[in-house]
């Protein structure tokens, strides 16, 4: 049994290890993680734990090839989540302009068309200002689970 999926596009490696320290601190307190780095549909569709993206941003504004494939067959059958929570955190670096974090935005709209709910504000972490993505997610993901588990 999963508590919390994680969904991860990385080119070079910041944004997964950002969901590996997640994975980590949350395991720490209880939760059951799994991180996946080549996700399929059936990744989310075998089960209905939420959903937390964690993705860079490359191109202008797309997602990282290890996710497109997901991304795309999300987009194509947009299986229905009625429901079921997510949230992004999403790299991106704001000298990239109009297209600054731009694949949180991506994975926002496909999973807002199948229905999911989405829980907190998308944390979008600037390589500019930022120089370990860590030092952001942590705080924001114990929030994160804190709304998505309330009980908890
Ligand atoms: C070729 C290339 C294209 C990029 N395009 C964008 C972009 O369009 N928007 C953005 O916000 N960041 C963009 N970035 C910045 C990355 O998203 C950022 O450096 C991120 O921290 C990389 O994370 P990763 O190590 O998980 O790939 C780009 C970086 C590279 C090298």
């Amino acid at each position: 049994m999963t508590d919390i999926r994680i969904l991860v596009g990385s080119v070079y490696g910041g944004a997964l290890m950002t969901a590996r320290a997640i994975k980590h601190t949350l395991e720490a307190e209880g939760y059951a993680v799994l991180v996946l780095e080549n996700p399929v549909l059936d990744d989310i569709t075998a089960d209905t734990s939420p959903l937390l993206v964690c993705t860079s941003t490359t191109g202008q504004g797309e997602v990282p090839a290890n996710l497109l494939p997901f991304y795309a067959a999300l987009r194509d059958q947009l299986p229905q989540q009625p429901g079921r929570p997510f949230g992004v955190i999403v790299l991106g670096d704001s000298s990239y302009g109009d297209t600054f974090c731009g694949a949180g935005e991506l994975m926002e709209e496909a999973l807002y068309e199948t229905a999911a709910r989405k829980v907190g504000e998308t944390l979008c972490i600037d390589a500019l200002e930022t120089l370990d993505p860590e030092d952001e997610a942590l705080p924001w993901v114990r929030e994160w689970v804190s709304a998505v588990f309330p009980q908890e």
